[in-house]
């Protein structure tokens, strides 16, 4: 198999973002995405989402928000036919990179309890849950 390569989301490849977080990311107990969020997020932070880009298809994604307070790890996601390879370890190594360099001291991901896959990718990367912690949400429009 060829090189597959980091960079950094772009406005042009957000439909082809949507499309494989359809087959490939965790989408339960969470608000659908739109094109409309995710190119606002490129708008307010162009390096936030990194992709992995391999023949000119994306086969995965993490997205990295720092907002200068807390740092959070969303859309981790690698697609079917590419996983067990690393990548995800690779999209995570990027993430944190970025967010140590612009300040954060510690970062955080929202996982599914029901998730086996995600939490041992997030075990096995230093990450621990903390049970102490309830989120409490309130959808507004
Ligand atoms: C979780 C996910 C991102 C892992 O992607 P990946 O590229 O296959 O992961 P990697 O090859 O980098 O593996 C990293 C570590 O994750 C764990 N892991 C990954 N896949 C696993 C599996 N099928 N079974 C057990 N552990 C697994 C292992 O600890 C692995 O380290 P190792 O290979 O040294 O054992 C991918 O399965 C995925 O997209 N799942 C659906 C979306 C999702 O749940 N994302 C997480 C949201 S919280």
């Amino acid at each position: 198999m060829g090189e597959i390569r980091l960079r950094a989301a772009e406005r042009a490849d957000v439909a082809a973002l949507l499309a494989l977080w359809e087959v490939a990311a965790e989408n339960d107990s969470r608000p659908s995405d739109s094109a409309d969020a995710v190119a606002r997020l490129l708008a307010r932070d162009p390096q936030a989402c990194v992709v992995a880009e391999f023949d000119g298809r994306l086969v995965g994604s993490i997205v990295a928000g720092w907002d200068g307070w807390r740092a959070h790890l969303y859309r981790l996601a690698v697609h079917p036919d590419y996983r067990r390879r690393g990548l995800a370890r690779r999209l995570l190594v990027a993430a944190e990179e970025r967010l140590v360099a612009l300040g954060a001291g510690r970062l955080d991901a929202m996982v599914l309890e029901g998730n086996d896959l995600g939490q041992s990718l997030w075990r096995s990367s230093g990450y621990t849950p903390q049970p102490e912690w309830r989120r409490w949400v309130k959808p507004v429009s």
